[in-house]
């Protein structure tokens, strides 16, 4: 189990356990957390799950992918440069909690 902090753009917070090897998408989807839509099961096709990482946490991530930063181009709120798809962020008992701020709205 990892934690994963979601914030949301109001500044409210849940945390949540999630299971190794699951997105920050999928945990926030399972666990009805506000601000994650996820309309595409995570294929990189729907960018309704943007967040803006921790800063410190973003630094440690593995570097987006090409899709990955294109889709970025087309939230619903703009990229800021903390911002990922959440479906493209694995947890792991190695990488650790991790902690994660909703954007205002996601379409
Ligand atoms: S869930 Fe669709 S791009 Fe992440």
């Amino acid at each position: 189990m990892t934690k994963v902090t979601y914030t949301s753009h109001a500044g409210d917070v849940r945390v949540v356990d999630g299971a190794d090897g699951d997105s920050v998408m999928q945990t926030a989807v399972r666990n009805g957390v506000d601000g994650i839509v996820g309309e595409c099961g995570g294929v990189l096709s729907c960018a309704t799950c943007h967040v803006f990482v921790d800063e410190a946490d973003f630094q440690r991530l593995p570097p987006r992918s090409d899709l990955e930063d294109e889709m970025l181009e087309g939230t619903a709120v703009d990229r800021k440069r903390c911002s990922r798809l959440s479906c493209q962020i694995q947890l792991s008992a190695a990488f650790g909690p991790i902690s994660v701020t909703t954007p205002e709205y996601q379409e």
